[in-house]
Order: C-alpha cells, then sequence, then structure tokens
C-alpha cells in the first residue's frame, strides 16, 4: 500500500503531536532524517531484516513493521548481517523461545563486528516479565524491547534508542486502542492478511496468548472494509480475516455485527475474488455462519477448527468448552451445508492427566472427521498458565509415542482425503515460481491444498483454471485448461 506522507509538511519546531497515527508520522521523518545522514556517511542506505516466529498473526504485524521501516528509508534483507535486525517473537511452546535465545548469541557476534547494529525484540515473548528481565540481565547487546500491544511505535523507539544510545523497553501490559492508518508493506502483491480483531478471551488452560496479547478487541467493520478495498485497489484478490477467535468477531463494539454479517460485507467487494479466515473456536461456530460459507461463492471452502484433543474430559480441564459429541455434530452439521468443506485442525498431545483412553478418544476423532490436516503439537508447559500448575504432567517418552502415533494416522488419512478432487478442473490461484521444478508454478485451491503446474511468471497472482492430473497425497501436480482465465 502506498501512503502519502508528506514530510516537508512536519514542523520540527514543534513538539510531537499526541495523537495517532500523526505521531508516528512525526517520527518517521525524524528517523528519515537520521537515515540520510548515515547515506552522506556510508554512501549506501542503511538495511533491515526481520526475522518471523510463530503464526499469521505475527506475520501480519511483521509487514506493518515492515512498512514503517521501509517509509523510514531502510532497504530490507533477509541477512541477519544488516544494520537493523528485528526479531518479531512466539512463546506459543517453549521452543520458540529456546530459539530466539540462541539465535540472539549469533547476533551478538555480529554486533561486535558492526558495533552500530541496532538489535531490536518485539512480539509475545516480550509480553513476558521474566523474559524481558533475562535480556536486560545478560542480553545487555539488545537495544529496543517492545510488545505486542505497542508496534505502531517502532519509529518513535528507534529515535529514542538513536538518540539516546541506550537500551530502551517499551512493553505494555494491556491496550484497547487500535491505531489505524499505518505503513504496510506486503510480502505478496496479491494476498493479504487483514486484521479483524485482536487479542483473546478464551483462556484455554494451556494457552499463554490471552495473557500476552490481551483481551479481544475487534476492528470496525468500517476500518476492515476500507482497508479491503485499498487493498483490492491496489491488485490483491485473495484476504484472510485474521483474529485468535474470528466467531465472536463484534461482539463489544459499539453497534455490534456478527461474523458472518462481516464476510457478507466483505464478499460485496467488486474485484476481491477470495475471503478466507482463521482461526474458529468450535464453541463459537454459529449456524448463521455456516450458512454464510454456503452461501457467499467468494469464502473458500476451508475451515480451520482446532479440536485440541477427542477426550471430553480433557477438553474439560483445558476449559474448551465443548464436548467430543458436540464437535462431531458440529462437523455433521458444517458438511451437510457444505459437501466439499476442507477441514483442518490443532491438535495437542500430553496435556496434564493425559492417559492411554484420552488419548485413543483424540484418535477416534481424527478416524471419524477424516480432516485434510493437521497441526499436532506437544503439549508445552507455559508459566502462569493453569495447566502449568496441574499434577500429572505426562512423561515425555510416553508424550512422545503418542504423538508418531498420531502423527502417522493423520498422514495416512490425509494422503486419502486430499486426493479427492483428482481428475477434475480447478480454481488455483498461481502464487509463487515453484521452488523446484523450472517453468512450474505453485498455486492454492479454494479449499487451501497445494498445487504445481507448468505456467510464466506473469501469471502469479491470477486464478486459472487447472486440471488436477496426479494426486501427491499433500499436493497435486496438473496443467491449465484453455479456459484458464
Ligand atoms: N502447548 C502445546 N500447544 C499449544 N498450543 C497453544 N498452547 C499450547 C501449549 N501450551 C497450540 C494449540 C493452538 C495452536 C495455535 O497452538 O493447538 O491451537
Ligand atoms: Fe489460546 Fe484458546 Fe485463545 Fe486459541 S482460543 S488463542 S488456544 S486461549
Amino acid at each position: 500500500m502506498e501512503q502519502n506522507i508528506d514530510f516537508d509538511k512536519i514542523d520540527w519546531a514543534l513538539p510531537p503531536p499526541e495523537e495517532e497515527p500523526e505521531r508516528q508520522y512525526y517520527f518517521i521523518g525524524k528517523c528519515r532524517r537520521l537515515v540520510e545522514e548515515f547515506e552522506k556517511k556510508t554512501g549506501r542506505a542503511p538495511t533491515a531484516c526481520i526475522q518471523t516466529f510463530g503464526c499469521q498473526m505475527n506475520f501480519r504485524d511483521s509487514e506493518k513493521l515492515s512498512g514503517i521501516l521501509e517509509q523510514i528509508g531502510y532497504q530490507e534483507t533477509d541477512d541477519e548481517r544488516a544494520d537493523f535486525v528485528l526479531y518479531n517473537t512466539c512463546t506459543v511452546r517453549e521452543n520458540a523461545n529456546k530459539r530466539v535465545y540462541g539465535r540472539l548469541g549469533y547476533l551478538n557476534t555480529l554486533k561486535k563486528k558492526n558495533p552500530d547494529m541496532i538489535i531490536a525484540l518485539c512480539g509475545c515473548m516480550m509480553q513476558e516479565k521474566e523474559v524481558v528481565e533475562r535480556i536486560k540481565k545478560s542480553y545487555r547487546f539488545v537495544d529496543i524491547i517492545f510488545g505486542t500491544h505497542n508496534i505502531f511505535r517502532l519509529a518513535e523507539l528507534l529515535c529514542q534508542r538513536l538518540e539516546e544510545k541506550k537500551m530502551v523497553v517499551d512493553v505494555w501490559e494491556g491496550t484497547d486502542r487500535i491505531v489505524e492508518e499505518l505503513p504496510v508493506e506486503r510480502k505478496y502483491p496479491f494476498k493479504s492478511g487483514v486484521n479483524i480483531m485482536f487479542g483473546c478471551n478464551n483462556f484455554c488452560s494451556y494457552c499463554i496468548v490471552p495473557y500476552v496479547r490481551g483481551r479481544e478487541r475487534s476492528r470496525r467493520p468500517e476500518d476492515i472494509l476500507s482497508e479491503i478495498r485499498r487493498l483490492v485497489a491496489d491488485g490483491v484478490v485473495e484476504v484472510m480475516l485474521l483474529g485468535q477467535n474470528v466467531n465472536s468477531y463484534g461482539k463489544n463494539l459499539e453497534n455490534p455485527i456478527t461474523f458472518a454479517q462481516l464476510l457478507s460485507q466483505v464478499s460485496q467487494i467488486d474485484g476481491l475474488e477470495r475471503i478466507r479466515f482463521m482461526t474458529s473456536h468450535p464453541k463459537d461456530l454459529s449456524d448463521e455462519l455456516i450458512q454464510a460459507m454456503a452461501r457467499l461463492s467468494k469464502v473458500c471452502h476451508h475451515l480451520h477448527l482446532p479440536v485440541q484433543s477427542g477426550s471430553t474430559r480433557i477438553l474439560k480441564e483445558m476449559n474448551r468448552r465443548y464436548t467430543k459429541e458436540q464437535y462431531l455434530g458440529l462437523v455433521e452439521k458444517i458438511r451437510k451445508a457444505i459437501p466439499d468443506i476442507s477441514l483442518t485442525t490443532d491438535i495437542i498431545v500430553g496435556f496434564p492427566g493425559e492417559t492411554e483412553e484420552d488419548f485413543l478418544e483424540t484418535m477416534d476423532i481424527v478416524e471419524k472427521v477424516r480432516y485434510d490436516s493437521a497441526f499436532t503439537f506437544i503439549y508445552s508447559k507455559r508459566t502462569g498458565t493453569p495447566a502449568a500448575q496441574m499434577a500429572d504432567q505426562v512423561p515425555e517418552d510416553v508424550v512422545k509415542d503418542r504423538f508418531d502415533r498420531l502423527l502417522k494416522r493423520i498422514q495416512e488419512i490425509s494422503a486419502e482425503v486430499c486426493g479427492r478432487d483428482v481428475h477434475t478442473v480447478q480454481k488455483v490461484l498461481a502464487e509463487e515460481p515453484d521452488d523446484h521444478l523450472e517453468g512450474y508454478l505453485t498455486g492454492r485451491m479454494d479449499n487451501n491444498t497445494l498445487v504445481h503446474f507448468p505456467g510464466d511468471v506473469s501469471l502469479l497472482g491470477k486464478i486459472v483454471d487447472v486440471y488436477l492430473e496426479e494426486s501427491k497425497g499433500f499436493y497435486y501436480m496438473g496443467r491449465m485448461t484453455a479456459s484458464g482465465s
């Protein structure tokens, strides 16, 4: 998206504006002047590298961070030997944290070679007090720390760091504000994530997200619609509406609306071809939404519906607020209304107190639903969540054995299910040149399955008709048919 900011109009003699986003434009302008000085001194533009860990939300946040850095004048690179390195972190499982600490050691060696390098950390991990304390104590070379609620302040924090030359820490415990109209730099020109809400109120007992992302806040529908209209004008044909629990969208707005109503309004935007969304909580998935998905032709027939466990007893301990039977009933209702729906899920293995019988209930639900694919996770103890206090943490070897059994069965089923459209013609959005095959493109069907087919890069971003010649389990090999548009 191209923002037209007139930096010449900013009066530097005045203090920064109080209002957002004007305040941030002021600081972007100020940083630009510092970047110009850098360019004069070195004869090149400074480089910036953003590394993103975690979920779609973080990837979208990184596009916003990238937009700000681009406006400041940084040249983006994948190489961590950059002048500015930013890690947008995840803390949903402990492994993600460990990776960040590991990589920080490497960044320290880079900084020794380039002492002017700036290292910044943001995202979910930074919302944890112990993490910030540890970094302040043992990773003094980090320059800027901020959290999930104030990413829009990047330019201001960078300015502060450049002027004061000491570590800047700005982490907010929570917020009720949503700052609109900041620059964004998209990874793909033709598809984009769009935040519709932030935070989560569900407090599943294992999950740290409600603590680090704060309470549920919905964006106003008019702001969402105008963002999507701008995206479409800029070449976007597919949007992914993002929220931790999109099914409870709009409940707390001044003029409440439902997620199904929002979908219907988004559908009316001319030029937009596909609408996806993520993530749905089974307890809030309404009949109205199922009907809307069946009725609205732009809404893709893919539903990510995290089950987490097949055992009603464990689901209760997880505070998921549905039973195995209710989940299966929901799946039946969805399949009846939308027979070609592709269902995917998240499953946690080894939740405290999970017995072999509980685990077999999970195997059973996988058998009954027959997911297109499933993300499986080993339970990870997160400090501060109720599950971390529970007795009977399951021994590692037992969890590993269950995890392997589950994964094997999921992959077998997935290979059977995903092949069901072979020898049909499907609409495919051409997304990338194929990594492995010269002259081929990789695209996605409406139901999110990948297809590889011969094609020219000029087709990227277009929806074309592809005949699916062969199923390879998780993807198809195909060829375009004459009616490709
Ligand atoms: N341990 C393992 N997996 C977890 N998830 C969330 N918290 C944990 C945890 N503590 C998984 C859930 C969720 C997905 C995004 O991450 O399955 O749906
Ligand atoms: Fe975590 Fe549950 Fe909220 Fe999902 S719905 S983010 S699993 S608390």
